[in-house]
């Protein structure tokens, strides 16, 4: 793939920022108001530095492990995202053909790629088998069958993990949460051991792995140390029924901070020493598939106040970002941190903050304190760097944002706005008609 050649802002010079700081109006050494003035709002900005360092914090705290990072490619899908990652030497988690397609295009190799997902199709199991993947994280007894027989029209012999639901709770949202028994995700360790004592039958998949994500956003690793605990003991069996296991994909789900003073995710050194602790006794390799803790405080969605509205209970910030640039608000009532770049001291006003879209859903903040604001400010809707972009829609004609990649005082559009002709491209009045 290509690189994007970054540009310099005038008046800027490049920094070494190595993290974000978007308090002082500027991101990994990029003045924001100015990349307002340049890009347009609403626009998303990544610092490439604060990204680079998760990496590297990660694998610090892996050190000593046989371990690899399958990067959560649904977090924040963008190519030059996915570039950082395969710089890092991370493969992908993929749950879709397109996200195989990017994976690849961004120069993620095959043989660090894995597939998960409920809802694999024949088509996507076949592109997965024909591009070469490291493994499929397995999801019902259908898929598995579909796999072995689609593996042998190839005359390939592929590996396997099965998902396990271990039915934990991850004591996050619900609509984040993965590994209760109430869940669509895996199988129940009953139903994956029966898969294993049937396993000699299958000629053309290895089932040599274990495979556990119970939920994102977990700020305790208690959840993730009973999972893992469940999957070492089953293992354990495993290997002493005669089914040796060659993989532990440990998932992913660790949070972030999205309220400053609130959240207190978890170290991530803790996060290594649990994965230690836990599989102790494992010698063979271990996988991660992290998303959101990589990327989402890298960040920022940068957007403007259209007009200051005085409802007659409330005061409504209505922004030129929306539910279909930033969706979790709207999905999951999540909380992001706002605020305005101008750090000038002002009185402190209590708004509803909201986008223009026809839903009353699109709102990011309700009665949320905020220096008081005019139309025209610019405000940053934080640790945005996941689930994002990546959720983002056209809904009510609005094109998709921008996004752009902050690097030591230079940045680099990843993703123009998408022009209306590029939004409606496919589209087209009903003029041939067929029968079908
Ligand atoms: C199978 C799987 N792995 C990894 C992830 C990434 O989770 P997170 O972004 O919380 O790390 C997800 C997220 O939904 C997932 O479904």
């Amino acid at each position: 793939m290509e690189r994007v050649q970054p540009e310099s802002l005038p008046g800027m010079t490049p920094t070494n920022t190595k993290t974000a700081c978007a308090d002082a109006g500027g991101l990994d050494g990029v003045d924001l108001p100015a990349l307002a003035n340049r890009v347009g709002t609403p626009c998303y900005a990544y610092s490439a530095g604060t990204i680079r360092q998760r990496a590297g914090d990660l694998q610090a705290a892996l050190r000593g492990l046989d371990a690899g990072v399958c990067y959560a490619v649904k977090a924040n899908s963008n190519l030059a995202i996915l570039q950082l990652m395969a710089e890092a030497g991370f493969g992908a988690d993929i749950v879709s053909g397109g996200e195989l397609w990017r994976s690849l295009r961004a120069g993620i190799p095959p043989e660090r790629i894995v597939f998960s997902g409920v809802g694999k199709t024949a088509g996507e199991i076949a592109e997965a088998l024909e591009a070469g993947i490291a493994r499929f994280n397995v999801e019902s007894e259908d898929e598995l069958h579909l796999l072995e027989r689609l593996a042998a029209e190839r005359g390939t012999v592929v590996r396997a993990s099965v998902r396990v639901n271990p039915d934990v709770d991850a004591n996050t949202h619900a609509k984040i949460s993965t590994g209760k028994s109430a869940n669509k995700f895996g199988v129940g360790i009953d139903e994956a051991r029966n898969w294993f004592a049937a396993s000699a039958a299958l000629m053309h998949v290895r089932l040599d792995g274990l495979h556990v994500h119970i939920g994102s956003q977990m700020l305790s690793l208690d959840p993730i140390r009973e999972a893992l605990q469940r999957v070492a003991a089953f293992r354990r069996e495993l290997v002493a029924a005669g089914h040796p296991i060659d993989c532990i994909d440990v998932g992913g789900g660790l949070g972030v901070c999205y309220r400053e003073g609130r959240d207190r995710p978890v170290a991530i050194e803790d996060y290594g020493d649990v994965i230690r602790d836990t599989l102790a006794d494992f010698s063979g390799r271990i996988l991660l598939e992290p998303g959101r803790w990589l990327v989402a405080g890298a960040g920022v969605l940068l957007t403007k106040v259209i007009r200051v509205k005085r409802g007659r209970e409330r005061q409504f910030l209505v922004v030129d970002a929306a539910m279909t640039d930033l969706l979790r608000p709207s999905l999951y009532d999540a909380w992001h941190d706002i605020v305005p770049v101008t750090r000038e001291p002002r009185p402190l006003q209590r708004y509803d903050v909201v986008g223009p879209v026809c839903e009353t859903s699109d709102t990011f903040a309700r009665d949320r304190e905020l220096p008081r604001c005019e139309p025209g400010e610019l405000l940053l809707i934080r640790t945005t760097g996941a689930y994002g972009s990546s959720m983002g829609s056209t809904f009510n004609s609005r094109p998709l944002a921008p996004e752009v990649l902050l690097d030591r005082g230079r940045y680099a559009v990843v993703r123009r706005r998408q022009t209306l002709e590029e939004m409606i491209a496919g589209e087209r009045p009903a003029q041939q008609w067929e029968s079908a």
